[in-house]
């Protein structure tokens, strides 16, 4: 296929790669496909990265870092604009990419590659701008300041969803730091993460810096938690579901390392009396069956106030009946498949405990006949406590429930385990003041008129409580990929201690 080839993906690829010309030999034999869920058909396949792979990824990483990182980081930021250029000129062949690996639509797919070149804009820029602060010494002729400097290797680990920008937000940031990079990429969206690779390989090359970036797609779980078990990475930076997030948290603490966070969100919309439905149903639409609801920021929870009930189930109904459902790559499609087998099952198995509970299914609820890994885009009325509603389910339902006053939709929007992101649709400036105050919504992420999905980068993207904690992309995320350092520098020619304490030698 003349896009695969345009993007350097061969029939049997490589999982391992140190950069430029530095890739692992392949064994069709041993190698994995990666399956196009659209058609259940092979795309191409990939050669998974041994044990010792992962140990010269590893020590050539760390051989890189001692040059790297006494590279001024304007001129890292070279690098990353060279990346940026790249992703600019192929921004549609790996769009195409991105939709046919992972099902989404060409738009989204081309949206994800939009967002890495955006973060690339941003760590170029940010590559001037690694400010730390001055401090007011107590003591005379003391000047204390802070600067920051590279960590290290970091590891970033990301899911099939987002198979390319995710990196980008890790990678970028981290090398403008002075960091080297490993990526670990899902296993069920390779193909992407090798086409990424031979990008950053053509500007690593260019730039006589050949080993920032480093790909490791191991076989097996096994190496992929000895990676995470090494005290060699100072930073795991991971993205996927809060139960694989735990396993990397407690395995990285006991290390002491870092760690960074960005795992299941059970986003709600607020919709109160107040709200145009004009703005909020296309927004609802768009959060619960963009990328077919598997975004951790997807929409699950539809939180409507009495009186709006039935006028906005009834435009739902017409909304979701809109929603053309096929082939990816065809522009027309709203929503393609979800990602494998094991994820229409998920879908069947909540929509079946969702209708145990009581659940009344308005619209959707079955899975269409194959090929490829089709779902219908569903709405269910549920209440907020049932098992299938508090837990995060990467398919196209949303449970919508109701509510009286913004108090009780504020506590429903808060009583889930996870706290990613959250939104309101209103017209009353009291209410959306409540829903971003100190006692509103408990995510990372809380928007007014505006959908749930569809952060932009400039911000730091994460949220609370079972998402993890981490920040990830704009603001000032950078730090996450940095060590502080406070600095004190006695220019005087006298002994001064802190805290005024006096220590007499006598002589
Ligand atoms: C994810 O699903 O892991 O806000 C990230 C969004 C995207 C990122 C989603 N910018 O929906």
């Amino acid at each position: 296929m003349d896009l695969l080839k345009t993007l350097g993906v061969r029939a049997v690829n490589s999982g391992a790669c140190v950069g430029p010309d530095a890739w692992s030999g392949v064994d069709a034999d041993k190698s994995f496909a990666s399956i196009n869920p659209a058609t259940e058909r092979d795309i191409a396949r990939v050669t998974p990265a041994t044990a010792e792979d992962g140990e010269r990824i590893i020590s050539s990483a760390r051989q890189s870092f001692a040059t790297w990182r006494t590279v001024p980081a304007p001129k890292r930021g070279e690098l990353v604009r060279r990346i940026g250029g790249l992703l600019r000129e192929h921004k549609d062949a790996l769009g195409s990419l991105v939709a046919m690996e992972v099902g989404k639509i060409k738009q989204e797919g081309d949206g994800e590659v939009q967002e890495m070149i955006d973060m690339a804009d941003l760590a170029v820029g940010q590559a001037r701008m690694l400010y730390g602060s001055t401090m007011q010494s107590e003591r005379p002729q003391h000047r204390m300041y802070e600067q920051w400097h590279p960590l290290g290797l970091v590891g970033v680990i990301s899911a099939f969803n987002f198979p390319a920008a995710v990196w980008s937000w890790n990678a970028f940031l981290a090398a403008v730091c002075g960091n080297t990079v490993i990526w670990k990429p899902s296993p069920k969206a390779p193909l992407t993460a090798i086409a990424v690779q031979h990008l950053a390989n053509q500007a690593m090359k260019e730039s006589g810096y050949p080993g920032v970036f480093s790909l490791f797609i191991p076989g097996d779980n096994a190496l992929a938690e000895q990676f995470v078990a090494d005290r060699r990475l100072a930073l795991i930076s991971f993205t996927g579901s809060s139960a694989v997030g735990h396993r990397v948290a407690q395995t990285v603490a006991g290390r002491l390392g870092r760690y960074l966070l960005e795992c299941s969100g059970n986003n709600a919309i607020i919709v109160d009396e107040s709200a145009d439905l004009g703005v909020a149903i296309p927004s609802i639409v768009f959060g619960a069956v963009g990328t077919a609801g598997q975004r951790c920021t997807t929409t699950r929870r539809l939180i409507v106030q009495q009186a709006r009930y039935t006028a906005l189930i009834t435009k739902l109904k017409l909304a979701y009946a809109q929603v053309r459902i096929g082939d990816p790559l065809d522009g027309s499609t709203l929503m393609g498949p979800l990602i494998d087998k094991a994820a229409v099952e998920h879908f069947e198995q909540a929509v079946e405990e969702a209708r145990a509970c009581g659940g009344e299914v308005i619209c959707g609820g079955k899975v269409r006949a194959g090929p490829g890994y089709f779902v219908e885009p569903t709405v269910i009325r549920a209440e907020n406590h049932w098992p299938c509603v508090q837990k995060e389910t990467f398919a196209p339902i949303l449970y919508v429930m109701v509510y009286d006053d913004l108090t009780e939709a504020i506590t429903l929007q808060n009583a889930v385990p996870q706290g990613l992101s959250s939104a309101i649709f209103t017209q009353n400036l009291l209410h959306a003041e409540e829903f971003l105050s100190a006692f509103g919504s408990d995510c990372g992420i809380a928007n007014v008129n505006l959908g749930t999905s569809g952060a932009e980068i400039g911000g730091a993207f994460g949220g609370e409580k079972e998402t993890g904690g981490g920040r990830e992309a704009g603001s000032d995320v950078w730090k996450a990929y940095m060590r502080r350092q406070t600095n004190t520098i006695n220019w005087g020619r006298e002994v001064a201690l802190a805290q005024g304490i006096r220590f007499d030698l006598g002589a």
